[in-house]
């Protein structure tokens, strides 16, 4: 089945973007047909996969707005099979607009519904908060993976995310699953980080990838130089660590509610 996936959490800096751009070159690289939607207007993804911030003239706030159509906004990227809807700083704006429209939390799935059948799957890279915005993309979406920092209070920021999907499934989206949850920058020299990933499979068990996420400079360093770091430095740590995400996923999408 293709699968449409969110990568969501309300807390910045936790690996979103990082996860959306090295998972999705993973399994474009794997052969599967895929396509990311930068849904942040900060366009970190954007400009991480090669894409000038000034060549970008329509983005997801054209098509949010209605101004063009897919084929207007849809591009390759640098990754063979890996496609994108960029985005523009004017995304910012769609939260205020959106607000005004009927269906609010439906337009972006009546956008991607004409896509669903043409790639394996498709990620969407959520801003760091539950406006409107991250709301399209679940109500969008078939599930979601949650990028968790192995950090402090990671089991208390998880408790309280899983309550916020659970509503969301609730009132507006019955069908969304936890796809799974992903441990990131994990130091394996630090006993916080080894007593994280306990805590959090204590927790959340069998919704935790078994692949872990190593703190690894280099998932920092490559988006400078617009490419994700699957392309960028292939036997880094970090990169392989994306590779084995991709991995486990193509192998088992059973992780479920
Ligand atoms: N595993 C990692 N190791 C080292 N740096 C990372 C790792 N994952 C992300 N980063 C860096 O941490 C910062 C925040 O990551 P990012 O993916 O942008 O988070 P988010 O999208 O959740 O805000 C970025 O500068 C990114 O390059
Ligand atoms: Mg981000």
């Amino acid at each position: 089945m293709n699968k449409i996936i969110s990568i969501a959490n309300q807390k910045g800096g936790v690996g979103k973007t990082t996860t959306a751009l090295n998972l999705s070159s993973a399994l474009a690289l794997s052969n599967e047909t895929v396509l990311v939607i930068d849904s942040d207007p900060q366009g970190n993804l954007t400009t991480g996969l090669g894409i000038k911030r000034d060549a970008v003239k329509l983005g997801l706030y054209d098509l949010y707005s209605g101004k063009c159509g897919i084929d207007d906004v849809l591009r390759r990227t640098i990754v063979p099979n890996l496609y994108i809807i960029p985005t523009t700083m004017d995304l910012y704006v769609s939260e205020i607009e959106l607000f005004e429209q009927a269906d609010r939390e439906r337009v972006l799935k009546r956008i991607l519904d004409p896509l669903k059948s043409e790639f394996r799957y498709i990620f969407i890279d959520c801003p760091p908060s539950f406006g409107l915005l991250t709301l399209n993309a679940l109500v969008a979406s078939h599930s979601v993976l949650v990028p968790v920092q192995c950090e402090h209070f990671a089991v208390e920021g998880l408790s309280l995310l899983i309550k916020l999907l659970w509503r969301i499934r609730g009132g507006f989206n019955e069908t969304l699953d936890l796809e799974g949850i992903l441990l990131t920058m994990h130091n394996r020299h630090l006993s916080l980080s080894r007593q994280i990933v306990d805590d959090v499979r204590k927790v959340f068990r069998s919704k935790v990838y078994d692949t872990i996420i190593p703190r690894n400079v280099v998932l920092a360093e490559a988006p400078g130089h617009g490419k994700p770091a699957i392309l960028y430095a292939p036997n880094s740590s970090g990169a392989q660590g994306y590779l084995m995400l991709a991995k486990e996923i193509l192998n088992d999408n059973s992780l479920l509610f």
